[in-house]
């Protein structure tokens, strides 16, 4: 016999998770499993390519609601714009055809003032999951504990780890999932628009102190601070440009607590 669980849905839905895989989405599929939803997972190692659209028809049949957390590692402007550009027009022409309700998807805070790089994908990403006739949601993110490692990880050269000089709040990617869930499955219909709502860690961190303080414990012996001054986002970087508005939701643990439950 099946256990019952934790918090049963009120009604029981089939929700699509593209990017189950990742960071963020193998919490939204957690989140919804709890709750008791039959999840959709889709990512390219499931067989489903949001890009091409290889599988996506097949994977949407019968679901109701799409949760978009899918993302591309790449940092560079133009493959990371055609990777969010194309996956949002194939998710609401898949979702379109097969009658979900809604699409729900994932942004970052105070990215319409990006001019280069991923961050500057964002905001094509989010005008193309709104051009459609599909109701949209979009939640933005302050970025996660979890990306401190991985940036260490890309910016380590022998015993020094570089991370950009950056203000952030960040926030545990499991609360961000609960924001999401919870933003994807409230009744009603329509697409939601600007100010988007936002979800941010408890307080504001320096990326270089977080970096060093997780660093102390799982390396590299040295974290130091870049700061580029021809960038032209050192300002938006460094001068509380990624911090969440007032109307942000602030939701723990802080990123200490976090580390401190990493082995
Ligand atoms: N990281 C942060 O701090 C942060 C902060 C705020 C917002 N966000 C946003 O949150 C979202 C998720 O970020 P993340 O850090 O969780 O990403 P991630 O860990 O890199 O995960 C990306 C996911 O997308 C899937 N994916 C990639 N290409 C795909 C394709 N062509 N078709 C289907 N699935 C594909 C990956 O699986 P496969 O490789 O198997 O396909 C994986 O499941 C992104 O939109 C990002 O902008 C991130």
């Amino acid at each position: 016999m099946n256990a019952t669980p934790a918090t049963a849905p009120t009604t029981r839905k089939k929700i699509a998770v593209a990017g189950a895989t990742g960071r963020l989405g193998r919490h939204v599929v957690d989140v919804l499993e709890e709750q008791g939803h039959d999840v959709v997972a889709i990512s390219r190692a499931q067989g489903v390519d949001i890009v091409t659209g290889d599988g996506l028809a097949e994977a949407l049949h019968g679901v109701e609601v799409v949760i978009d957390s899918a993302g591309t590692p790449s940092p560079d402007q133009q493959v990371a714009t055609d990777f969010f550009t194309s996956a949002a027009r194939n998710l609401r022409a898949a979702g379109e055809k097969a009658g979900v309700a809604r699409i729900a998807a994932v942004s970052i805070i105070g990215i319409e003032a990006s001019v280069v790089g991923y961050n500057a994908a964002k905001p094509a990403h989010e005008h193309a999951l709104l051009e459609g006739a599909l109701p949209v949601r979009i939640l933005r993110a302050a970025q996660f504990h979890e990306f401190v490692p991985q940036l260490l990880a890309w910016g380590t050269q022998g015993d020094t780890g570089c991370v950009p000089r950056m203000g952030t709040q960040l926030v545990a990617a499991r609360s961000v999932a609960e924001a999401l869930v919870g933003l994807a499955l409230e009744e009603g219909s329509g697409t939601a628009t600007a100010p988007f709502p936002e979800i941010a860690g408890p307080r504001e961190e320096s990326l270089v102190g977080a970096a060093t303080a997780y660093a102390a414990v799982h390396g590299p012996a040295t974290v130091q601070g870049v700061s580029d001054p021809a960038d032209p986002e050192r300002d938006l970087f460094e001068n509380g440009g990624l911090l969440p508005g007032p109307h942000a939701t602030l939701a723990g643990p802080a990123f200490e607590e976090w580390a401190e439950g990493v082995n």
